[in-house]
């Protein structure tokens, strides 16, 4: 993208541009520059500004708009190139300020600086940087990209991602099949990265739009159980990350696949992870309701979500008494994949710390909810089951997957602390479902959580 007033100047940047191999989208003013910005789609990795600029063509041209639009710039897309023109009189200021602002990915151990300030007749440096800029570019292009015969075409940004995941490694190629979104749609992919050489990395891929950090449950549980980040990407990928994970194994299936064919051989196999995450150290803390299920959902728009169903949401000031440690936060069944008889715990990005009954609370009600569980809508619960017994005994008592429903509540009695902190999450949990497009579009899986949230509310207000 070419931001440029004057016409001659404009002319030598374009062909410089294009003969590198950029295809270049030009603008003569700040405005429409602005428009375009706002409403494309476009993967763009090198910007190239005029510092002096009008805001529409013919306007008198100043510093102070280009320098606008420049910090625009910067901020939205904080992973592209940007070579910016300026005066004479104003170079050493401005490149004590802008130069360097980060590197890109290293190209022969050369990091390239995402910032290069350049004065207005230095045409042969701005050819210099242009050229060396398309070869780094050019590199990720050539790595191929072998998709599954009949799989979904990938777009322009997926296809970027995973190139430039090679590229970090080296490849020259990647074979990758997806894995599928979960609700949140997020992009995952099961990469074969292949040098001239052989195969150097089996890995998963998640976009993800902001990195993740260090430590968490991945590094406090047993390595047999977690599937760790092994590096997080960014640059050149649109501001985007990705998640760099082990697999989980060659080829693992989903503890939801078999809660309700096998609830025995379910509970087994989980167990050990249940006990770890026991086991994670954690802090007796006493918050309000509120703060507790903060990590769920925000307390005034539960109320707001559950008045439209003629639910009273309690106070959100409510003292409650937790357990506080670090959770993984979306604990359903589908994020824990069974390889070779061992339970592993996927993807940790809703990971809080968070009040020891949240993960244990999750895997209950998600079976009841989650599109991939088998329980999900089956004739067992329906409403009058839930108001008689749930969160009892007899919760799933004569159903087939009676003693998964009996061993997570053991497993919730275990973890929680009181009784507000249980209802409390129950009534997050359950009422935050009804924010979600699959829960409203099937009428029974709404009466259900509604159930839920209706009981749980009582319970909380004589708690
Ligand atoms: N480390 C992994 N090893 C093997 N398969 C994985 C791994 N991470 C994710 N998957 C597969 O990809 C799917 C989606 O990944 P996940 O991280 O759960 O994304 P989402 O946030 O969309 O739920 C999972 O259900 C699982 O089948
Ligand atoms: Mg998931």
């Amino acid at each position: 993208m070419l931001i440029e007033d004057d016409p001659q100047q404009a002319e030598i940047s374009e062909d410089i541009l294009e003969s590198a191999g950029f295809s270049v989208r030009s603008f003569n003013s700040i405005a429409p520059a602005r428009d375009y910005l706002r409403t494309s789609t476009d993967l763009i990795d090198l910007f190239v500004l005029d510092r002096r600029l009008p805001v529409k063509a013919g306007e008198p041209a100043t510093d102070e708009f280009g320098d606008e639009l420049l910090k625009e710039v910067r901020s939205n897309h904080p992973d592209a190139r940007l070579i910016v023109f300026t005066g004479f009189a104003t170079i050493r200021h401005i490149q004590e300020s802008l130069q360097g602002g980060g590197q890109l990915p290293a190209q022969d151990g050369q990091p390239i600086d995402r910032v290069t300030v350049l004065e207005k007749d230095q045409s042969l440096e701005f050819k210099e940087h242009v050229v060396r800029f398309r070869q780094l570019l050019q590199s990720l292009d050539d790595i191929e990209i072998i998709t599954p015969p009949g799989s979904d075409p990938l777009d322009e940004l997926d296809k970027r991602v995973l190139r430039r995941l090679a590229f970090d490694y080296r490849g020259v190629s990647i074979a990758v099949a997806s894995l599928g979104g979960g609700l949140t749609e997020a992009s995952v992919w099961r990469c074969e990265i292949n040098r001239s050489e052989g195969r150097v990395a089996t890995v998963v891929a998640k976009r993800v739009k902001s990195p993740g950090s260090s430590g968490g449950l991945p590094e406090l549980l047993p390595r047999a159980n977690t599937t760790a980040t092994v590096r997080t990407l960014s640059g050149l990928m649109a501001g985007g990350y990705i998640n760099v994970l082990q697999v989980a194994g060659e080829a693992p299936y989903a503890l939801m696949d078999i809660i309700a064919a096998r609830p025995a051989e379910a509970v087994e196999l989980v167990r050990p992870v249940w006990d770890a995450l026991h086991g994670v150290a954690a802090l007796r803390r006493t918050l309000t309701v509120a703060d507790l299920c903060a990590p769920l959902i925000d307390w005034a728009r539960l109320s707001e979500l559950l008045a439209t169903y003629g639910i009273p949401v309690p106070a959100g000031s409510l003292a409650v008494t937790t357990q506080v440690g670090p959770r993984h936060g979306d604990l359903h069944p589908g994020n824990v994949l069974i390889d070779n008889g061992q339970a592993v715990l996927i993807d940790f990005d809703s990971e809080a710390f968070a009040a020891g009954a949240l993960d244990p609370i999750t895997m209950l009600i998600s079976t009841l909810v989650h599109p991939a569980s088998p329980i999900r809508g089956a004739a067992w619960p329906g409403v009058s089951e839930i108001e008689l017994s749930f969160a009892t005994g007899d919760f799933g008592r004569g159903h087939p997957c009676e003693l998964w429903f009996r061993s997570v509540l053991d497993w919730i009695s275990e973890c929680r602390t009181s009784e507000r902190e249980f209802w409390a999450l129950v009534l997050a949990y359950a009422g935050r479902q009804v924010r979600y497009q699959d829960v409203l579009d099937d009428r029974e899986i709404v009466e259900r959580v509604i159930a839920i949230a209706k009981r749980a509310a009582e319970a909380l207000a004589n708690s």
